[in-house]
């Protein structure tokens, strides 16, 4: 092996599942499948090097730029708060799956800190604000991780899979989501017939694998700018089906499951495979 090449302890090839060894400039794995480091530092570990368009809906520039004004002016730092006690004190990599630009993964403690999501311009806002972060591209439902490598693995508002989540954590590893509760951001939602209603109410329960869940809930009085960035950085099915909310709106309510589990047996040897 080349000097200054290390295997990853977390990252594997999205083509073979073999692990990556990592340079300044690129990741390689033994079967010869390369990738070139970016400048920010990440990689891109989407196979093809890209999805389809529609794989990312609303994610746009300024839905990200929001979203960075929102987090990190503190509207939502007692979901950072919560989703920290969850995690606890970690001993090893932790991976945030759908990490957007980064928020929740530099506001957890860890010395091991790994970040993924589907989104090239998220994942290149994310390594350039946390350069002690290790970020790729990739896609939750076929993480391009090692089994059982990772410590602790969560995820904010984005998808994932607990398939995966078994499959890439050690033994006695810890998982964490943040998912939208009954009430969560509803003065910003279009009016909705009963019908739906109802099936918003099941969607907006705890995972079942949950072996705890604790729901954070709290009402935001928000600044005309904060009330902006929240409308343009929230997925469509939230939002008012008319623009008028985002001129009227500025108390929401906030209401979250934090829920946790963790893996007490080892899985039965699943493999990534893509
Ligand atoms: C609502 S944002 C949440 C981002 C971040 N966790 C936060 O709360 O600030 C959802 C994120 O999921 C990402 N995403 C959507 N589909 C994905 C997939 N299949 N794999 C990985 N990330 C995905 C999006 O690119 C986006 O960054
Ligand atoms: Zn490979």
């Amino acid at each position: 092996m080349a000097e200054g090449t290390k295997y990853s302890p977390v990252f594997a090839c999205p083509h073979c599942a073999m692990p990556l060894a990592v340079t300044s400039n690129s990741a390689t794995c033994p079967e010869g499948h390369s990738f070139d480091r970016a400048r920010e530092g990440y990689f891109n570990l989407l196979v093809g090097g890209r999805l389809a368009k529609t794989a990312t809906p609303g994610d746009t520039a300024e839905s990200l730029a929001a979203r960075r004004r929102f987090l990190n002016a503190g509207w939502y730092s007692r979901i950072a708060e919560s989703l920290g006690d969850a995690l606890g004190s970690i001993q090893g990599p932790v991976l945030d799956v759908g990490c957007g630009e980064g928020y929740y993964l530099s506001h957890i403690n860890g010395t091991e800190k790994y970040g993924l999501d589907i989104s090239k311009k998220a994942v290149q806002m994310a390594s350039k604000s946390d350069p002690t972060s290790h970020f790729v591209v990739g896609t939750s439902f076929h993480l391009p991780i090692l089994n059982q490598s990772c410590a602790a693995v969560f995820t904010v508002f984005a998808p994932h899979s607990f398939d995966e989540y078994r499959r890439i954590l050690q033994p006695g590893g810890t998982w964490v989501t943040v998912t939208p509760g009954p009430s969560h951001l509803v003065e910003m939602r279009p009016q909705r017939d009963n019908k739906i209603l109802e099936r918003e109410e099941k969607r907006s329960e705890p995972p079942t694998e949950a072996a705890d869940a604790v729901r954070i809930q709290f009402t935001l009085d928000l600044t005309d700018e904060a009330a902006h960035d929240l409308y343009t950085m929230t997925p469509l099915q939230f939002q008012a089906s008319s623009a008028e909310a985002v001129h009227t709106v500025r108390t929401v309510s906030v209401d979250v499951w934090v829920s946790h589990g963790t893996l007490t047996e080892s899985p039965a040897s699943p493999r990534l495979s893509l």
